[in-house]
Parts: structure tokens; C-alpha cells; sequence
């Protein structure tokens, strides 16, 4: 395998993609550098390139199956890589992990009852509890010396309430979190004792930064039906194609999710998602453990490079993902005004922490899965922002 070029520049205009076009449009200024959508600004491994283009030299596009190979090739994945073994008759393929999280609410809870969520979380699970007439019920993750922690003691009163489901986010988006061993037999613990569902969103599990293991909550579970959400899309690059998995243990569970995809008549089964899946999966490894060695150094990079030049900005240690959190309250800004500082002073595309909820006030999400050289700039021009600020 030839080396990666993680710092190669690659132009992404003419894609379509949503992070550079809709720049215009939701930042109002098509010139910041986008570091906000969660997609990385890296070329997805060659074997998937070259499995799409193989599949693209047959002039044939129409309707597909899921192959045996497609359902080996995530198995052995988690076996290999979670050391967590996964039974072929579990797998629901989804067309992503947002639909899915609707679709299990929709199968397996009634309107109006209560599904918990950990903000500041990724905001489409909220959404994903009251577009589905749920009762949305927050319980906000601490922050404890800069590092995120479950409410335990909360989460059991609001399960002992009758709250029927949790999202999990694990790893945890934004901030980054590994949840322990530990705290993962917390969860399970609760789940045992009030019949809590959980949901656990693990699209992040192979994106741990050194030091770190991601457990899935699933292998720890044993006797508790967890339902799991992954998918190759953030790990290679390559969620506009449109794939996940859930992993659904439980029989009636796994019917109930199928009747409501069923229902909507939609599906994953699309030529192209299934190559890249089954290439990422099968020989993207070595492309992955590059990545995470570059995102590692650029997350160290930036976390110098804050605490030497602007220590009012304080960038969180992160243990999984590539979407820094930077806390920003002591530059004393209001969300509003801390969005606009960021966009027109600065010239920086990000997400503001207010969108995830709860504890997601004064602080910002920012996408460092692109070239060191466009991160680096975008800290010097927030640098140079905030000095040509009157204070
Ligand atoms: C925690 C989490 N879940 C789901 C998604 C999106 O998944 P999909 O595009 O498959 O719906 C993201 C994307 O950023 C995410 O961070």
C-alpha cells in the first residue's frame, strides 16, 4: 500500500458537498473554512475508490441485495477490531444511523413516552424523540475537571419514572468521551433493574484517538437487549453513500425495526454503498490506523497551539472523534455573538455548542479531519480575530 497523504489538498468543489456549498447559505459567507459538518476533507481509502469504480465500469445500476459478503466483512470488522462477536442474523442494514434511531423509536416505544438523551449531544437525537411525538426527556452529562460524566443517579430516577429508552452516544459527539468499562456496567445495571431500552449510537467506535478502547456496550450486555447503531460512514469517509447497521438481539425487536423501514419503503440495498462498505471494512485498516495517528498529532497541535496563543480558548481533551470542543466562555461572548465572532471576524465555519443542548452554551465544535495546513490557518485567523478585537 502506498503511503497516505493526509495533508495532500484535495479541491472538493464540483462534489456537491455539503460542507463547502452550503457555506453561503447557513454561515453567510461561502469563503470561511468550513470545519463543521462532520465529513472528513481526506481521501477515503484506495481500496474503496477502486472497488466504486469497478462497480461503476458495469453499466448496469439497478436494484441490489445485501451480499453474504457484506454481512462477513462488518462481522469480522467488530470481531477483529472491538474483539465483539456479532451474529449475522442480528444485522438490520440501514440508510444511516439518523433513520435508523427514528425507526427503533417508532417500532418499539409509544407516543408520548419518555426517551432520555445525554446533551450536549448530537442534535439530531433530539429530533429524533420529538419528530416521533416522544417525550424528550434531558439528562445532561457533567462536566467534571474538563471531562464529561454520566449523571447515573439522575438517569435512574428518570428510568424508575417510566422513561422507556436512552439514547447513548458512544463515543460520546461533541466532547469526545470513551465511556469505561465501568461506567458502561453503570448503564446496564439500570437498564436490568427499570427494563430501559438503550439505543447506543457507536457511528464513532473505531475513531478512538491513543490510549483508548472503545467497549460496545452490547458485548458487556449479556442478558440486556442494547441495540446498536454503527457504520462504516465516519470511520472511511464515506457517509454520503448512505449505509449503517443496527444490531438488534432480540428477535421481536429486529421485526418490529424491519416492519417500520418496511413501511417506508426505503433502503440501503444501493450498489455503490454495499462495494464500499464491504471494501472499507475488508481493507481499510491500515488507511485507519494512519488517520488516527494524523488526527492525533493535528488534535495535539491544536491544543498547543491554543494554550501558547489564546488560552481563553480552552480546546477539551478529546479521547474518540475528530470534532475538537473548544470552550470559549471566558471570552465572554453570548452564543450570537460568539457565532458571529467565529464567522465574520474569524473566517471559521463551525458549530456552535448551543445546537447540542444543554451545556453546549459558550462553547464550539470544531472539525479538525482536514489537511494540518487549513486547521492551522483556521487557528491563526481565529488568533488574529480575537487581537484585532476592541477589548
Ligand atoms: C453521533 C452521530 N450519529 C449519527 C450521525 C450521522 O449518521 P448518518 O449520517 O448515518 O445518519 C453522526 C454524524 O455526525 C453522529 O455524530
Amino acid at each position: 500500500m502506498s503511503r497516505i497523504d493526509f495533508d495532500q489538498l484535495i479541491d472538493r468543489s464540483g462534489t456537491y458537498s455539503l460542507k463547502y456549498t452550503a457555506r453561503q447559505r447557513l454561515f453567510g459567507r461561502e469563503d470561511a473554512i468550513p470545519l463543521w459538518v462532520a465529513d472528513m476533507d481526506f481521501a477515503a481509502p484506495q481500496a474503496v475508490t477502486q472497488a466504486l469504480s469497478a462497480r461503476a465500469q458495469h453499466p448496469l445500476y439497478g436494484y441490489s441485495e445485501y451480499p453474504p459478503a457484506l454481512y462477513q466483512a462488518i462481522q469480522q470488522w467488530f470481531l477483529r477490531r472491538h474483539q465483539w462477536e456479532i451474529a449475522a442474523e442480528h444485522i438490520v442494514i440501514c440508510p444511516g444511523v439518523v433513520p435508523s434511531l427514528h425507526a427503533t423509536i417508532i417500532a418499539l416505544t409509544q407516543q408520548a413516552d419518555g426517551v432520555i438523551v445525554q446533551p450536549p449531544v448530537y442534535f439530531p437525537f433530539f429530533t429524533a424523540v420529538t419528530e416521533t411525538q416522544r417525550t424528550l426527556l434531558h439528562n445532561p452529562l457533567l462536566l467534571v475537571d474538563d471531562v464529561y460524566q454520566i449523571n447515573f443517579d439522575q438517569l435512574a430516577l428518570q428510568a424508575a419514572a417510566g422513561a422507556k429508552m436512552l439514547l447513548l452516544c458512544s463515543p460520546h459527539n461533541p466532547g469526545g468521551r470513551v465511556w469505561s468499562e465501568a461506567e458502561l456496567q453503570q448503564l446496564l445495571d439500570i437498564a436490568r433493574q427499570y427494563k430501559l431500552l438503550i439505543i447506543s449510537d457507536e457511528i464513532h467506535a473505531d475513531l478512538v484517538l491513543t490510549g483508548r478502547r472503545h467497549i460496545p456496550l452490547a458485548a458487556l450486555a449479556e442478558d440486556v437487549p442494547v441495540i446498536t447503531a454503527v457504520s462504516a460512514s465516519k470511520t472511511f469517509n464515506i457517509a454520503g453513500l448512505g449505509m449503517s447497521m443496527l444490531i438488534v438481539p432480540d428477535a421481536g425487536h429486529k421485526k418490529a425495526i424491519e416492519s417500520v423501514f418496511n413501511t417506508w419503503h426505503v433502503s440501503a440495498a444501493n450498489p455503490f454503498s454495499i462495494e464500499a462498505t464491504i471494501a472499507a471494512y475488508q481493507q481499510g485498516e491500515p488507511w485507519l490506523d494512519a488517520l488516527l495517528e494524523y488526527l492525533q498529532q493535528t488534535c495535539q497541535w491544536v491544543q498547543q497551539f491554543f494554550a501558547t496563543q489564546l488560552p481563553m480558548i480552552r480546546v477539551l481533551p478529546i479521547q474518540a472523534t475528530y470534532l475538537l470542543w473548544l470552550d470559549c466562555r471566558a471570552l465572554q461572548l453570548n452564543d450570537r455573538q460568539l457565532g458571529r465572532f467565529f464567522v465574520e471576524q474569524a473566517g471559521v465555519a463551525m458549530n456552535p455548542g448551543v445546537m447540542f443542548g444543554e451545556g453546549g452554551s459558550g462553547f464550539m465544535r470544531m472539525n479538525i479531519a482536514a489537511p494540518r495546513a487549513i486547521i492551522e490557518q483556521a487557528c491563526r485567523q481565529i488568533v488574529a480575530a480575537w487581537e484585532a478585537m476592541p477589548q
